[in-house]
Parts: C-alpha cells; sequence; structure tokens
C-alpha cells in the first residue's frame, strides 16, 4: 500500500480488571475506504474504536490515526475526526437537533451544509423537540448527523444503523457513500452482515479481542471456500443416501424442514449427480440455487454458531 494509513492499530492491548478486552489487535485502514468491523457482544469492537477515538487509553500496542496518537494529540485530533458512540446522542438532552447541529457546524472551519444534512437525515420533520423526547432511531441519527457535520477526514461510528428505519439506513448508507468519494475514512461497527457486504471495502471481523479474519467482501467468501447449492423438498430427505452419492467432500445438511444445503466443490457433473439423485427420489428441487457461501456463511463459521469464543 503506497499512501499512509489512515488509522494504524498494532499489537494493541486493553483490559479491564480481569478480562482482556482487546488482545493484540493489529489493522490498517487505507484511508478513503469504509471499513467495517464486525464481531460478536463483547469481542472488543467498541473498546478498539474507543482507543481510537482517544477515549481509552491502551494497555500495550500503538494507535495512530492521521499519524497522530489519539491519546497524547486529542486537541490536533478532534477538529479532524468525527465520533458516533454507541447508543449515540446520550449527549445534551435538552438541546434540539438543529441547533445543536448549527452550533457543532460553527467550531468548524469548513462544515458541512446543516439544512442539506437535516434533509437527507430525516431531521426536518422533528420540529423543536428536545432530544430527550425523540425517539431511539431520530437520536441515532442526530448522533450520526453530530459525527458528520465537521466534514471529518475520518469517522468513527459505532453501530451507526443500530435501530434505524429501513429507509433511514438506506439514507445513511448513501450518505456514507458519499463520503468515501469525498475521500473521507470511515470506519464503523455493525452487526448487519448485509450492511457490511453493502457498504464496506475492507471487512474485520474479530473476536475476543483478535482479528480472526479480513479481507474485501469478494476475498472472504471465495478463495479456498466451497460453493453452497440450496434447494428446497419435502422435509426429512435422507440426505445420508443424498450424501453417499455425492463426492467425499461435499456435505448435506436440512438446514430448517424441507431446506437442504449442500457444501462442495460445484461442478456440472456434480449438479448433475444431484439432480439425478432427485429425480430418481421423485423430487423437484424447488428454487435449486448455486452460489458462492454468503458472508454471514463465512462470518459463522469464523465465530462457531455457539457465538463468542471467550
Ligand atoms: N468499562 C468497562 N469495564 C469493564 N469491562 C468492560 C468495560 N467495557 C467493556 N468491557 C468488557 O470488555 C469486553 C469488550 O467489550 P466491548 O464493548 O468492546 O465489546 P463490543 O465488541 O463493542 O460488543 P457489542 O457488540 O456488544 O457492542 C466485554 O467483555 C466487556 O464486558
Ligand atoms: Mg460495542
Amino acid at each position: 500500500m503506497s499512501a499512509a494509513p489512515a488509522v494504524e492499530i498494532s499489537s494493541l492491548v486493553k483490559r479491564y480488571d480481569g478480562v482482556t478486552a482487546v488482545d493484540g489487535l493489529s489493522l490498517r485502514v487505507a484511508a478513503g475506504t469504509i471499513t467495517a468491523v464486525l464481531g460478536p457482544n463483547g469481542a472488543g469492537k467498541t473498546t478498539t474504536i474507543e482507543i481510537c477515538e482517544g477515549f481509552r487509553r491502551p494497555d500495550a500496542g500503538s494507535v495512530r490515526v492521521l499519524g497522530l496518537d489519539p491519546w497524547r494529540d486529542g486537541a490536533a485530533l478532534r477538529p479532524r475526526v468525527g465520533v458516533m458512540l454507541q447508543e449515540g446522542a446520550g449527549f445534551y438532552p435538552g438541546a434540539r437537533p438543529v441547533e445543536l447541529l448549527t452550533h457543532l457546524s460553527r467550531l468548524h472551519a469548513d462544515p458541512l451544509d446543516v439544512p442539506m444534512l437535516v434533509a437527507r437525515l430525516g431531521l426536518d420533520t422533528l420540529g423543536r423537540a428536545p432530544l430527550r423526547r425523540l425517539s431511539g432511531g431520530e437520536r441515532q441519527r442526530v448522533a450520526l448527523a453530530a459525527a458528520l457535520v465537521g466534514r471529518p477526514e475520518v469517522v468513527f461510528l459505532d453501530e451507526p444503523t443500530a435501530g434505524l428505519d429501513p429507509q433511514a439506513r438506506r439514507s445513511t448508507w448513501q450518505l456514507l457513500d458519499e463520503l468515501r468519494a469525498a475521500g473521507v475514512t470511515v470506519v464503523l461497527t455493525t452487526h448487519l452482515i448485509d450492511e457490511a457486504e453493502r457498504l464496506a471495502d475492507h471487512v474485520v471481523i474479530i473476536d475476543a479481542g483478535r482479528v480472526l479474519a479480513e479481507g474485501t467482501p469478494q476475498e472472504l467468501t471465495s478463495g479456498v471456500s466451497d460453493d453452497v447449492i440450496r434447494f428446497g423438498g419435502p422435509p426429512r430427505l435422507d440426505v445420508g443416501s443424498l450424501r453417499a452419492a455425492l463426492p467425499d467432500t461435499a456435505t448435506v445438511r436440512e438446514v430448517a424442514p424441507g431446506s437442504y444445503e449442500v457444501t462442495a466443490r460445484v461442478d456440472p457433473r456434480l449438479l448433475a449427480t444431484l439432480t439425478s439423485w432427485c429425480a430418481a427420489n421423485d423430487i423437484l428441487a424447488e428454487g435449486l440455487q448455486v452460489g458462492h457461501r454468503s458472508l454471514e456463511d463465512v462470518y459463522l463459521e469464523l465465530i462457531g454458531a455457539e457465538g463468542t469464543t471467550r
């Protein structure tokens, strides 16, 4: 990579009492890209992001944001970095959204246009209600607007679309796409794997304070991994018999009653074997589909269906 990374985390460690929340995590975020950090509850996402924001001090390792140390150089970084905390907008419960954004915009040299931001995030219908009277999703949108209004070079967004309705989520995605096009670096966390897939240039999957896997969504879902064939049929088919008909490395599962998944290196011959087996058993394979494994498949496999490995 030629350009200096916007964010560089090296061997970061953070402990709380007995808990090691971040356990030797390293990460580079290229400038002008969107990075999505995925991981189960308690994986260390918020802790990592809050260290990048300068809110927490690392126990070991180093973090550089725009080449600066967020803990020591907070004053220099603050005007250049936008921050949205998890369950945002706990700030100023009596403030009115537009007034708050106008106030924040005046603290910055080259802010975004407040009426534009207000309209884009659907805040124009909120009138003069103070933050404490807004719904959770409305407060969330105000927090996002507050993170962006200063036209930051880097934004850290901790679950920015949690609790947003589908339309607001879409507007947020569009806004983040536009920011990226304008050269802004975005680091966000999410539990929505389709959001990461749709939005991110780079996806980082973490668990127990470490990076388990990273890459573009394509890199994470292709490579050496098998493909998946999905089809529907009557419940409780004899999956053992289908398994026996297929090559040794294939797996067959009834993932839900009447819903089947074959994982294998798919080639035309394997597909023909599968459909012949269906024909021999008088089964119409409904909605038969051959595809790559989804990012969700990869995620669940890495994390383990049980959830966190901590
Ligand atoms: N202030 C704190 N004091 C003590 N332990 C904490 C504190 N904050 C977080 N932890 C612990 O550190 C670990 C990582 O928490 P963190 O909030 O970073 O996870 P997360 O990945 O953001 O999870 P979520 O998806 O639920 O937001 C958890 O085990 C949590 O209990
Ligand atoms: Mg969190």
